[in-house]
Formats: C-alpha cells, sequence, structure tokens
C-alpha cells in the first residue's frame, strides 16, 4: 500500500488517479511514500524519511525547500501549463478591472439605495466618475514568457493590445507558440519603460525576488497598472506603495494580499484565485497524481 500525505484540498478527479485499493491518501498520515500539496508551506516543516517524491499540483514549487529535497534525493513534480488557461483568462480580467474602474464602479452601486428613478438619476449623474480606458491600441508588457505569459500575450493580441515580450530564457517551443505580433523587448528595464500595462509572469527565486524595484518603478509610464498574477515577493511592495501614492502608477493588480498594501488606493487584490476553476483544478490534481503514481509504481521521473 502506498501512502500519500495531502496538505491542500486536491480535486477529487486527481486522487481518483490513485486507486484506493493501492493507496492510502489522508492528511494525517505515518511514513508517507509521497506529499501531495498546493499552496501549503512546506518550508519549515519535517519532511519525513519516509518520503520518496513530492508533488505539487500548480506551477510554482516556492512553497517547497527544491534544494533541500535535492539533496536527499527526492524529486519535485509540479505541473506546468495545467492551470495556465485559467490565470491568463483572470489575467485579461485584472486589466479589465483596472482600465474600466469595476472595483470602484461596484462599490459605488452597491452604496446606492431607492427606487427604480433614483437609482436610475445617481447612476446619470455619478457616472461620469467611472470613466474608464479602452484596452485595444495600449502596450501590453509581458514579463516571462513560459505557458501563461505566451498565453496573455496572444490574448491581448486579440483584443487589440500592442503586445510586447521578454524573456531571457525563452524557449523555442514557447516562441512557436506566440502570436506573430507579439514584438521582442530588449531587456526587462525596456519592456518595463514602454507598456501602459505590465504583467509578470515569472517564478519566484533569488534572482527575480523584489525585481520590480524602486528603480524600475521610476521608469514606467505614467499611469501604468502593474498586474502580479506571480507572486508577492517579485516586486518590492514598498516601492510600488510609493508608485501608487505619487500616481505613477495607476492601479496594482494582484493575487496576493499582503499586510502593507490593503487600503493603499489603487490595489486591486485578489485572494490567489488565479488558478482557482474547476477545469485547473482537475487539470493539476490529474497532473500530478499521474506523476505520483509513475514515480512510485514505475520509478518514472517525468513533469507533464
Ligand atoms: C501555481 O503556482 O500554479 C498556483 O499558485 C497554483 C494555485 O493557485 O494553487
Amino acid at each position: 500500500m502506498y501512502k500519500v500525505l495531502t496538505y491542500d484540498n486536491i480535486a477529487v478527479t486527481g486522487l481518483e488517479r490513485l486507486p484506493r485499493d493501492r493507496y492510502e491518501v489522508a492528511s494525517e498520515i505515518q511514513h508517507p511514500d509521497a506529499i501531495l500539496l498546493r499552496s501549503f508551506d512546506l518550508k519549515g516543516v519535517t519532511i519525513p524519511d519516509s518520503v520518496r517524491c513530492i508533488g505539487r499540483a500548480g506551477a510554482g514549487v516556492n512553497n517547497i525547500p527544491v534544494a533541500d529535497c535535492s539533496r536527499r534525493g527526492i524529486p519535485v513534480f509540479n505541473t506546468p501549463g495545467a492551470n495556465a488557461n485559467a490565470v491568463k483568462e483572470i489575467v485579461v480580467a485584472g486589466m479589465l478591472l483596472a482600465a474600466r474602474h469595476i472595483c470602484e464602479a461596484w462599490d459605488f452601486t452597491r452604496s446606492l439605495a431607492g427606487d427604480d428613478a433614483a437609482l436610475a438619476q445617481a447612476v446619470e449623474r455619478n457616472k461620469k466618475n467611472f470613466v474608464g480606458t479602452e484596452l485595444a491600441g495600449k502596450t501590453l508588457g509581458v514579463l516571462g514568457l513560459g505557458a501563461v505569459g505566451v498565453g496573455v500575450a496572444n490574448a491581448a493580441v486579440s483584443l487589440g493590445m500592442n503586445v510586447t515580450g521578454f524573456d531571457p530564457a525563452l524557449t523555442v517551443e514557447r516562441a512557436w507558440q506566440l502570436s506573430a505580433a507579439v514584438s521582442r523587448a530588449g531587456s526587462t528595464d525596456d519592456l518595463i519603460a514602454h507598456a501602459d500595462f505590465i504583467s509578470l509572469h515569472v517564478p519566484l527565486n533569488g534572482e527575480t525576488r523584489n525585481m520590480i524595484d524602486a528603480g524600475r518603478l521610476g521608469s514606467v509610464k505614467k499611469g501604468a497598472v502593474l498586474l502580479n498574477f506571480s507572486r508577492a515577493g517579485i516586486v518590492d511592495e514598498v516601492a510600488v506603495r510609493a508608485a501608487l501614492e505619487h500616481d505613477r502608477l495607476s492601479a496594482y493588480v494582484s493575487d496576493f494580499p499582503t499586510a502593507r498594501l490593503m487600503g493603499v488606493k489603487g490595489t486591486i487584490l485578489l485572494p490567489h484565485l488565479g488558478a482557482s476553476t474547476v477545469e485547473a483544478e482537475d487539470n493539476c490534481a490529474v497532473m500530478i497524481a499521474d506523476q505520483i503514481r509513475d514515480f512510485l509504481e514505475n520509478g518514472n521521473i517525468r513533469n507533464s
């Protein structure tokens, strides 16, 4: 019997790939063969000696002590691309939330009361406060051209945006998937300086931590919108706060609410919803369960 310790809710479609006659899957289990998790922070947790592999139902592995695992010979699997469509769609939503002031407008509408005539009057009197801008014709800079970045870039092209992308490690496969209309920026700095919307799609690691810092924010176009559906640590939040307060950024749309940015003007902070669709959760759960099973039963190491 293989024992799998789970730390998060994993979609049933994935758990069903681990047949009950051969797998015991539980949130409390002695001597697990594998750990299966989503966003639980495994750093600081003692990983039992019995563990032979770890699977993350998601792309990022910054919640796992990968270096320690490598030293111990424990492979860490993830599911790159499995939730890319979900994240792509929420980034498009994020651009629209900011460009059309949808959150502020909804707050306003919710504050209204009265009969239909009173509501109509209040709407007509106040809608000038929510005049937005269109995405078509604006420039989107996509930093990081993996599965999500390429999806976002292509979606933005179809919305009529001018799209520029940068990734020092762009793979041939991803380059082929990019619309011909996406131009390549020469560098991160080049991309940041010319975009009306900047969307971050790089993993969090030693090189990317705080990569959007005060210096880079000082060079953004005035009123640019910064979107972060990657990880909080990629931006220097003190610098983001200052850029919002000085109207250098008009909005910061992030999937990671942090104490430093709560209540700051211009922030739209979502509760890590990027990959939270039924489809993405199913895709990730199935992909990761299959990898764990293939490793435990056959010793195969794959990452898709
Ligand atoms: C990811 O790294 O792909 C996401 O953080 C997944 C998730 O939301 O659980």
